[in-house]
C-alpha cells in the first residue's frame, strides 16, 4: 500500500495556478496557514467539487467551470483584468485582489528610478558616453519637475509619498475623488487635460477597466507637455502603442519607460526595442512576494470561513 501524501485525507481543497510563481512554495505556505485544506495545482485536481478557493494568476479560461463549490477566487496580483475577462466565473463568486502585499514599495522604487533617469538625463549621458563626450547638460531641479501619478489607489499613493519625500512636486489623477490625501488629485475626464498639462512626467498605475482601456491615445499624448516623459506600470491595454510611438517620434515625449505591453512578451518585431529614448523591462516592476501575498490570502480565507468579508473584493462593475 502506498503512503498517503500529507493532506491527502482532507476533503476541502484550494486550487493553485500560476506560470510565474513556484507551486511547491505556495503549497507549503498555504497548507501551513490553512491546515484544514489541501492544495492542488491545476490541472491535477482529484475531485473538482472539493475545491473551495482558487489562488491564481492568468489561469486557463475554463478552469473554473467544474468548480461547483468554489467560495472565492484570489488573484496573485493587484490587477484582475484577466480574471474579469473570464465569463465562466459566476457573478456571485467574490474575486479578491492583492492590496499592496509588498508590490507598492517595489513599484515605487521602479518609478523613482525612472523619474531620476529622466530628470537627471541619464539617458542623454549614456549617449554622450558612447560618443566619448564630456558635456554637462542644464539641470532641472527636482522641485521644478512635477510628477503626475495617473491612478491614485494603494500603489499610486505610495509612489506619490515617496516622490514627495524626495522633493518632487506630485499631483494625482483618479476617476473618483479621494479622501485623506495631502496630494492634489485631479478627478475625472474633465480634469485630465489640466493634469497632463501640469506634469513633466506621467506615471501610469491605473487598473485596466472598460473606462481606462486605450486612455493613453493620440489625444492624451497631445495634451502632455512638449518634452515630457511617460512611465507605464499599469497595463499595456491602457496605451495605444502606435500613438505612443508617434508621440515619441514627434518629440512631444522626450522618453518613456515601459514595463507592460499590449501583448507580452513584447514581440521581437516591436520597434520599441530599438528606440534610444525608451527603456523596456519585462513586467517586473512589482513581483508577487509569496510570504506577504500568502499571509494576506490566508487572512482573507479565515475571514470568509468565519463568515466575514475579505479585504480587497473587486467591484465587478467598476472593474477593480
Ligand atoms: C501585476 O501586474 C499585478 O497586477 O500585480
Amino acid at each position: 500500500m502506498t503512503e498517503p501524501i500529507a493532506g491527502e485525507h482532507l476533503r476541502k481543497s484550494i486550487l493553485f495556478f500560476s506560470e510565474f510563481d513556484d507551486p511547491r512554495k505556495w503549497r507549503g505556505l498555504l497548507e501551513r496557514g490553512l491546515p484544514q485544506f489541501r492544495v492542488e495545482c491545476w490541472p491535477e485536481i482529484k475531485d473538482p467539487s472539493d475545491v473551495e478557493y482558487a489562488v491564481v494568476w492568468n489561469p486557463p479560461r475554463d478552469c473554473f467551470k467544474s468548480l461547483v463549490n468554489i467560495k472565492a477566487i484570489f488573484s496573485l496580483g493587484a490587477g484582475v483584468d484577466s480574471l474579469l475577462a473570464d465569463n465562466s466565473i459566476p457573478a456571485d463568486i467574490p474575486i479578491v485582489r492583492l492590496l499592496d502585499a509588498g508590490l507598492a514599495r517595489q513599484m515605487s522604487h521602479y518609478a523613482i528610478y525612472g523619474v531620476l533617469h529622466f530628470q537627471r538625463q541619464f539617458f542623454e549621458y549614456r549617449r554622450l558616453q558612447a560618443q566619448e563626450k564630456w558635456s554637462p547638460l542644464p539641470v532641472t531641479l527636482a522641485n521644478s519637475f512635477t510628477v503626475g501619478v495617473l491612478g491614485f489607489g494603494t500603489i499610486g499613493r505610495v509612489i506619490a509619498t515617496d516622490l514627495e519625500n524626495l522633493g518632487f512636486p506630485v499631483i494625482g489623477w483618479a476617476n473618483s475623488s479621494k479622501s485623506n490625501v495631502d496630494t492634489e488629485v485631479y478627478v475625472g475626464m474633465t480634469e485630465l487635460d489640466d493634469f497632463l498639462a501640469s506634469s513633466q512626467l506621467v506615471i501610469n498605475v491605473l487598473p485596466l477597466t472598460a473606462e481606462t482601456r486605450g486612455l493613453c491615445d493620440e489625444r492624451f499624448f497631445s495634451r502632455m507637455r512638449p518634452g515630457s516623459y511617460f512611465i507605464n506600470l499599469g497595463r499595456g491595454g491602457h496605451v495605444i502603442e502606435s500613438d505612443l510611438e508617434k508621440a515619441i517620434d514627434s518629440g512631444r515625449l522626450a522618453g518613456a519607460m515601459l514595463d507592460v505591453f499590449a501583448s507580452e512578451p513584447l514581440s521581437p518585431k516591436s520597434s520599441f526595442w530599438k528606440r534610444e529614448s525608451v527603456l523596456i523591462t519585462p513586467h517586473i516592476s512589482g513581483v508577487t512576494l509569496a510570504e506577504e501575498a500568502s499571509d494576506q490570502i490566508i487572512s482573507n480565507i479565515c475571514l470568509i470561513e468565519s463568515r466575514q468579508s475579505p479585504n480587497g473584493v473587486v467591484d465587478r462593475e467598476r472593474g477593480y
